[in-house]
């Protein structure tokens, strides 16, 4: 079993986003973006949630409706030091533009001299991994419902949204209080009509296409879809290794050791998700992503109800209400803390034009 949180990685971006047309979700989103001017003040700070390569989220509580919120906040210096403004502006972007029931809900953003801001709401039956961690590996009836309710999330953001995800992972799958999957972290969502080149991900759910820098879509989403139905089954990725170029070429080889104890049709589904060939992916064939959905290994899902939030989750999160000084927080690890730098009202800000919509 993996211990270890992986690192995203990103050596270039070029991502761009077209302005939202869609006149109902357009509504919808302006009403998030100019309900609410936010800042620091609006919120009590409390623990960090989870760390991640270019910032950490930490759980807060309005000191308005009091309401629990996690805010993601990003050091504006070392966003820009990683050349992440481009990512970072498109995830905001992203994010206020999806309204899904697996997908997390972005309130609004804003910043200070040092630090980026996005409030969303707070999840707080903790990541996926940590399920994974301490379970080893799930059942089957478990995994399908995790990836179902995470291909859910991906079929609307590719065809509704033409949005590719790009970090699909345990990590950034949360679970909601009955246990439904929040997919949080649009750090690499790009609005992609064709395709793109950009080099970023998690190592191990990288697809071949994105290391081979040939261009691709949204077909590095159901590859990673297979690497977590993989993992999940298994307790460990297919092409993990220490050394991350060793790890590369066994994607590109992509000679994948199946567990004895995968069913004939997990091992089906994954040969057809895990392949090279993307004219054989499951996925970007003449069905879409319905083709995965009609797969036998999903055979008693019924979509249309998991899509209303109707069928009961397999696991329950235990958590307690914040009341009586519990912490609301109890289903995530603990982190070491760092203070925050005092924002400087009156200094000059040498970053803030990269974020003007922030
Ligand atoms: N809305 C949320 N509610 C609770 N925890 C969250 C939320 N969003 C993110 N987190 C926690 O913070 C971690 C890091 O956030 P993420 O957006 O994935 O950052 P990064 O882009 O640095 O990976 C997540 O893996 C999760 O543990
Ligand atoms: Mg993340």
């Amino acid at each position: 079993m993996r211990t270890n949180k992986t690192t995203t990685l990103s050596l270039k971006n070029d991502d761009t986003l077209p302005i939202e047309e869609d006149h109902q979700r357009g509504q919808l989103i302006q009403r998030r973006q100019h309900a609410l001017t936010l800042h620091l003040g609006d919120f009590q700070l409390l623990r960090t949630l989870g760390t991640g390569s270019f910032g950490r989220v930490r759980l807060c509580r309005s000191i308005h409706n009091h309401h629990y919120y996690a805010i993601k906040i990003m050091n504006k210096a070392e966003l820009v030091r990683l050349k992440q403004m481009n990512h970072t502006n498109s995830e905001r972007k992203t994010l206020l533009q999806v309204i899904h029931p697996f997908i997390v809900h972005l309130w609004g953003t804003f910043q200070d001299t040092h630090y980026l801001y996005m409030v969303m709401d707070f999840i707080p039956g903790g990541e996926l991994f940590s399920v994974l961690k301490s379970e080893q590996c799930l059942e089957p009836h478990v995994a399908q419902f995790f990836a179902a309710e995470a291909l859910s999330a991906l079929a609307y953001l590719h065809e509704e949204c033409h949005i590719i995800y790009r970090d699909l992972k345990p990590e950034n799958i949360l679970l909601d209080r009955q246990g439904h999957v929040r997919l949080t972290d649009f750090g690499f969502a790009k609005y992609v009509s064709d395709r793109t080149y950009t080099f970023c991900g998690t190592a191990d759910y990288l697809a071949p296409e994105i290391i081979m820098l040939i261009g691709y879509g949204k077909t590095v989403d159901y590859w990673a879809l297979g690497i977590l139905i993989f993992e999940m089954l298994a307790g460990y990725t297919p092409f993990h290794d220490d050394d991350p170029l060793t790890g590369y070429d066994k994607i590109l080889v992509c000679n994948i050791k199946y567990p004895l104890h995968f069913s004939t049709l997990a091992h089906d589904l994954l040969a057809r998700l895990l392949t090279r060939d993307l004219s054989q992916r499951l996925g970007n064939l003449a069905g879409g992503y319905q083709d995965i959905m009609d797969h036998p290994w999903f055979a008693d899902m019924d979509f249309e109800l998991l899509a209303q939030r109707e069928i009961t989750p397999p696991y329950q999160p235990q958590i307690l209400d914040g009341n009586n000084g519990q912490d609301p927080s109890s289903c995530y690890e603990i982190y070491d803390e760092e203070p925050l730098l005092p924002s400087l009202e009156n200094d000059v800000d040498p970053y803030r034009h990269y974020f003007m919509d922030f």
